[in-house]
């Protein structure tokens, strides 16, 4: 079995180039089914979920060539809806992705349920409300799929989502951006990645405005054509290279980063004492000769502080002085990492949607797990501050969303290598 074993302790120094946003990635990967002719995607994460869905259009009839190891070329002309394998499908979360690529391409779909991350239950009525605003006929009661139908074909709507959800927000912007007339999405996600799918699709010859604030309003295009595009740097991959500076006492700078996308993650690590500078397009994070004090963190939905970046926190929580609080707005069960820590001396204790820690000097070393994506980065931090030598196991679940994270942290000095036993 494949590990991570680090030996922790060393400080981390020097520069870590960040690769392009996971979460940007996918709904673009899917987006290009609703686009004709060729599309160039550039600054692609080499990561399991990216290429899962690489391999998840192919299979459904596109042509995709790899170009280098962050660039490819997409072809969707000759996909074929309905056809995703079901296997491929179920492995991760942003499948559902598909639902609104297929009804807007081919104004019907149907797509094995999604996986992903378990932090508790993951309802897509809202998902759903927006399709079915649009005029298709959603049935989700099967255990296996779910499947749409416009019988007389989509139509142009005003959608108010009851809550703020990514991907129904995205899901509502694949649909729609293809239908005459005028779509209005109210109550919208404000996330980076939205907006950097609206502008692929702008780019394809779409007419979407007001992404990045909650109404976005989609004149709608009836023919997209390809185009070269680059997504945007991943702040979640940005904000964990911040922490692990912070976390070894060492000075890291993150190159190829929007730092505005990283203000909330900065803005606390600014709170705990850490100094930040940033410098154009790099932030640096100097974590020398700092007393990490304790805070208090609530996860919201962007421009809040972001769920993806609580886990990691939750490590430099642990080894902070005092007490700090996390409050976790938007998963119930995303404290798994808890566990995990605790086996290498955390004192966090969860109650509910909320946890507190008792920060102590040093974390030491331990055999842990990767019980979901952050929260296996969570335990790689913790490996890289500890003392003696962690093992982390299910390290596929980390190369879910992490571009060559051993790579990039033995590069700024660590103690860090996969090992097989
Ligand atoms: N929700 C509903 N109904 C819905 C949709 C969402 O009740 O129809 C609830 C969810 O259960 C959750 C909240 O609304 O409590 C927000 O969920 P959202 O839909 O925003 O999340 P998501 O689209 O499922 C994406 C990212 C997650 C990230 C969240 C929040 C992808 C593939 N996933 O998930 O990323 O945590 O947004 O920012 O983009 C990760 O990268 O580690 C990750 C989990």
């Amino acid at each position: 079995m494949k590990k991570i074993k680090i030996i922790g302790g060393n400080s981390l120094n020097g520069e870590i180039a960040i690769s392009g946003m996971k979460n940007a990635a996918m709904p673009i990967i899917y987006a290009c089914l609703l686009v004709k002719g060729d599309c160039y995607i550039d600054n692609l994460p080499d990561i399991r979920d990216v290429r899962i869905c690489l391999e998840i259009i192919e299979n459904m009839g596109a042509k995709v060539e790899r170009l280098n190891e962050s660039s490819v070329k997409i072809n969707c002309d000759g996909a074929v809806g309905g056809s995703a394998p079901s296997e491929l499908v179920s492995k991760i979360r942003a499948s559902y992705y598909l639902l609104g690529a297929e009804l807007g391409r081919f104004g019907k779909t149907k797509v094995t349920l999604p996986g992903g991350c378990n932090f508790g239950s993951r309802p897509i009525d809202q998902h759903l409300k927006g399709f079915r605003a649009l005029g298709a006929v959603m049935d989700a009661s099967s255990d296996e799929y779910v499947v749409g139908e416009a019988p007389d074909g989509l139509h142009s709507a005003n959608i108010f989502f009851d809550l703020v959800s990514v991907g129904a927000t995205i899901n509502a912007i694949l649909a729609a951006a293809c239908i005459e007339g005028t779509t209005i999405i109210d109550n919208a996600a404000r996330e980076p990645h939205i907006v950097d799918l609206a502008n692929f699709l702008n780019t394809c010859g779409a007419d979407i405005r007001g992404a990045g604030t909650e109404t976005i309003k989609i004149n709608g295009k009836k023919e997209l054509r390809g185009c070269s595009y680059t997504i945007i740097p991943d702040m979640i991959e940005a904000g964990t290279y911040l922490i692990a500076a912070a976390a070894t006492k060492g000075c890291i700078k993150i190159t190829n980063v929007i730092p505005k996308h990283l203000e909330s993650t900065v803005a606390k690590l600014e709170e705990m004492g850490v100094k930040i500078i940033e410098e154009g397009e790099s932030v640096i994070a100097d974590g020398r000769e700092v007393v990490l004090k304790p805070v208090a963190i609530k996860t919201r939905p962007y421009p809040g502080f972001p769920t993806d970046m609580h886990p990691q926190f939750g490590t430099l929580l642990s080894i902070a002085s005092g007490e700090s609080t996390v409050i976790e707005g938007i998963y119930e069960k995303r404290f798994k990492y808890a566990d995990e820590l605790a086996r290498m001396g955390a004192r966090i204790t969860v109650q509910n949607e909320r946890a507190s820690f008792k920060g102590i000097a040093r974390l030491h070393g331990a055999t842990v797990r990767a019980t979901d994506l952050r929260a296996g980065a969570a335990v790689v931090l913790a490996g890289l501050c500890a003392d003696g030598v962690t093992y982390i196991e299910d390290v596929h679940i980390i190369e879910r969303g992490y571009d060559d994270i051993v790579g990039k942290l033995k590069n700024v000095g660590a103690d860090i290598e996969y090992i097989d036993c």
